[in-house]
């Protein structure tokens, strides 16, 4: 069945505006896309996490962010996999490593996760080993339980990965995807459910098949043109555009006034969801930072609130503790999309 996207805005009723999504989980406290960096951020009280989708060889969906896995597990230490080191092109980039695609489900699940940025987050790296890579079945049980225990609805915001190339090797995301949410009663637009992606055309497939919202991602540096955001209006409900297009950044790095950019989706209906967000001097803005030290916490709370100024409808961040009070005290009532 075709679906309007009229309907979609009229049905997906339930997102909460301006929303804290945790990037990853709460990936600046714990390994990223791990089932305890995702409870740490419910906990935190976050609205959404976010999680990024690869599939294994045997075509389960799993939370990772990069198809090549030693920089984010314990691969590389285990000898019964040392066969399955390649070099493979991914979206005209070459990598040499470990990659999911490759792996099994269950050579999956013998490897640890472990800190990304271990010198930026030691005390996340504390936890490298604790936890194993989940799969999207068991992330949407987990936040399941955690939405009945807690009487609140956490949502996901689930990003597929290198869909062309995953069509190409014969993997194709959406498949598994839309399956794994039915199976989790999930696939219907009252769901606390955003489907998420960089590649348009299999955002275009999703929203023929789905009445969940679709969310069109957009990378720093984009041009985003009127008619660019016409075309993303055909198939999307929304934009997820790289905070610095939201607020970009002078010769000194610094951020002043809003791009207008919300102004313009929110013109033709689209929400706006902004990433990434993260607390450390090194990723601010030059005008946020404090003290000397990259690895050290700035002013992020400043960012959020220039971000909730300039009308966004979500924040994606790597750092949720400091983002809900930002949003209480910028946004006392939130107000649910389509009410
Ligand atoms: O939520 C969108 C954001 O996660 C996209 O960037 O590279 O962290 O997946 P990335
Ligand atoms: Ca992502």
């Amino acid at each position: 069945m075709t679906v309007t996207r009229e309907a979609v805005h009229a049905t997906s009723s339930l997102v909460l505006t301006p929303a804290v999504v945790a990037h990853r989980g709460a990936s600046g406290h714990r390994p990223e896309h791990t089932l305890d960096a995702y409870r740490t951020a419910i906990r935190m009280g976050v609205d959404d996490i976010e999680l990024d989708l690869v599939s294994t060889r045997d075509g389960v969906l799993v939370a990772r962010h990069d198809l090549e896995l030693s920089a984010t597990t314990d691969v590389a230490q285990h000898p019964g996999l040392a066969h399955l080191r390649r070099r493979l092109v991914v979206d005209g980039v070459a990598q040499e490593g470990w990659f999911v695609q490759d792996l099994t489900l269950a050579q999956l699940k013998t490897l640890a996760a472990r800190e990304r940025m271990p010198a930026t987050r030691p005390a996340s790296a504390a936890y490298d080993g604790v936890e194993g890579v989940p799969t999207l079945d068991e992330v949407l049980a987990m936040v399941g339980a955690e939405s009945s225990r807690r009487g609140r609805a956490v949502g996901v915001m689930l990003e597929l990965k290198h869909a062309a190339h995953h069509d190409a090797i014969g993997l194709p995301l959406d498949v598994p995807l839309l399956r794994d949410l039915a199976c989790h009663g999930l696939d219907h637009p009252w769901a606390r459910v955003t489907l998420m992606a960089f590649e348009a055309p299999v955002l275009r497939r999703l929203a023929t098949r789905t009445r969940l919202p679709v969310v069109q991602l957009l990378d720093a540096g984009e041009v985003v043109t009127a008619d660019d955001l016409d075309r993303i209006d055909e198939y999307a409900d929304g934009i997820g555009p790289h905070r610095a297009l939201v607020l970009p950044r002078d010769a000194a790095g610094a951020i002043g006034a809003s791009s207008t950019l919300v102004r313009d989706a929110h013109r033709r209906g689209l929400t706006v969801h902004v990433w990434t967000v993260r607390g450390e001097n090194r990723f601010l803005p030059t005008n946020l930072r404090r003290g000397d030290a990259p690895d050290a916490l700035g002013d992020m709370a400043a960012e959020v609130r220039a971000l909730l100024a300039a009308g966004v409808d979500g924040v994606i961040t790597d750092h949720p503790e400091t983002a809900p009070a930002a949003v209480r005290a910028a946004v006392p009532h939130r107000r649910t999309l389509g009410s």
